[in-house]
């Protein structure tokens, strides 16, 4: 903790011991609530030491695990219980107490449970508002507050408080806290977005499940795939040999080529190919977050940063005498992270040239840059193939790898799609679905069509875009 820190809390304690002190002193009334976390402690309000910390709310579901962890040690078996009354909005604790003594403004209630994602699809219950007591590891009384973030009331955080008769037993108790997060941390392995919750308004940290693509799922030039799995897939496998022989970890990579030719596809790919790390995936607008993120990535290593169309920043036009900030911010999160750091972050873009002269001003932040290209007749064939796994693909397909020349991945995937609706549309009951020549001629000269020019140029042909 920095000198400055300590500072900070120091004040801040301060100022709530004389809150609370000015709050009690002659006040004769009897409260069920202040009395149970002073009958408990063994001491009256005003002489109750309070050291907090707070988190970013997202780190709620990490919170009470480390709460619950903490108990969970101490052996005790107590019940969480609340208050309830006033507006509960970002006061704190010892004030709130001294509150429910003074103005009968709150009182013992029931504790306020809230849910908070702990993967893709599960979620675990959290204490949104609530008190217990327990005790330090030298057997002292302690108190654990607990608070979930309330953006619209201004309490943008989580956060723990630890009450108790001396300040040095607060902070061991709510160290050990923060170290039993750290340990059962919830975001450790998993797949991770940063975003927006529309109607909370505050910032999200969302699971997602992580993709399982197959090699043959992705269909790339000879070599390229390899070539991205040896700068990420094996840097990890072997990263403990890597640094004994002298070598840094912290690598960047950029996949670059036009839209629809499998950038996040392979991006997906990847995330299939690192079961064990953690992945924090950024696009658009929450690109923002990338300090966030970077610190995330740090301390949940190995990890995955995935930064998907940063063209996108790299255009933002609020630039300053000194260039665009956010493409800076984002370098400098790059940067931020050590060598010796098990993080990869893989940045992908439709227009390299953008940030060829940012990133050559900078070397050092990307190590290798790979082309995703538009598929050849080989790759086609393939692509063909490959969408075409579902149905009983009749056609002669070499004819339509020739007049697709120049199209992209996705552009085939599409084809695919177009020429089953048309065989499923002329005969509903056909199983399994069959696609020859003519609804492939057909959804091809479709596609191809002047009138298409837009889902053309959308989906990336070559004469379109
Ligand atoms: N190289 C490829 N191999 C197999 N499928 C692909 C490939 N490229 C694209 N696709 C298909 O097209 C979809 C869109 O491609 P995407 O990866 O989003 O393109 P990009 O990110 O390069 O713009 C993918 O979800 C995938 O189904
Ligand atoms: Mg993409």
């Amino acid at each position: 903790m920095g000198s400055e820190e300590v500072l900070r809390e120091l004040a801040t304690d301060l100022q709530r011991i004389i809150r609370a002190t000015a709050e009690t002193v002659g006040s004769g009334q009897t409260s069920e609530l202040v009395d149970k976390v002073t009958d408990w402690l063994g001491v009256p309000l005003s002489q109750v030491v309070v050291v907090g910390r707070q988190w970013e709310s997202w780190e709620h579901a990490n919170l009470q695990r480390g709460v619950d962890a903490y108990l969970a040690e101490r052996g005790t078996g107590p019940e969480w219980f609340g208050l309830v009354g006033g507006h509960r909005g970002n006061e704190e604790l010892v004030s709130m107490l001294a509150s429910a003594r003074r103005h009968g403004m709150y009182e013992l209630g029931a504790v306020d449970f809230a849910t908070a994602a702990i993967g893709p699809d599960e979620a675990t219950e959290v204490v949104q508002l609530g008190l217990i007591t327990t005790k330090a590891p030298d057997g002292t009384r302690v108190v654990i507050g607990v608070r979930g973030a309330n953006p619209q009331f201004g309490q943008a955080m989580c956060r723990v408080e630890v009450l108790s008769v001396a300040r040095e037993t607060a902070t061991v108790v709510r160290d050990r806290v923060e170290h039993l997060m750290s340990v059962h941390d919830v975001f450790r392995g998993q797949v991770l977005a940063f975003g927006t919750s529309e109607n909370r308004g505050n910032e999200l940290l969302t699971f997602l499940p992580r993709p399982k693509l197959a090699d043959e799922d992705v269909v790339l030039p000879d070599g390229v795939l390899d070539a991205i799995e040896r700068h990420t897939v094996s840097i990890a496998s072997h990263g403990e040999r890597l640094l004994a022989a002298g070598q840094h970890l912290k690598r960047g990579l950029l996949l670059h080529g036009p839209p629809g030719t499998g950038k996040t596809h392979t991006v997906r790919y990847l995330m299939g190919r690192l079961p064990g790390s953690t992945v924090i995936v950024l696009t658009g607008l929450a690109m923002r977050y990338i300090t966030k993120a970077a610190e995330l990535a740090r301390r949940l290593q190995p990890s995955l940063v995935v930064l998907e169309d940063v063209d996108l920043i790299a255009q933002d036009r609020s630039h300053t005498p000194m260039g665009n900030p956010l493409l800076f911010t984002l370098l400098d999160a790059m940067d931020g992270v050590g060598h010796d750091a098990d993080v990869t972050f893989l940045l992908t873009t439709n227009r390299a040239e953008e940030l060829e002269r940012a990133l050559a001003d900078r070397p050092g932040r990307v190590d290798l840059a790979i082309e995703i290209p538009k598929p050849d007749a080989e790759g086609r064939l393939k692509l063909l193939r490959l969408y075409g796994r579902g149905v009983d693909l009749t056609a002669d397909l070499g004819p339509v790898v020739e007049q697709s020349e120049g199209v992209t991945a996705s552009f085939v995937k599409e084809l695919l799609r177009r020429a089953a609706l048309r065989s499923i549309v002329e005969d509903p009951d056909r199983t399994p679905v069959t696609v020859g020549d003519r609804e492939l001629t057909a959804a091809l000269s479709e596609m191809n069509e002047a009138h298409n020019a837009l889902t053309r140029s959308l989906l990336g042909n070559g004469s379109g875009a």
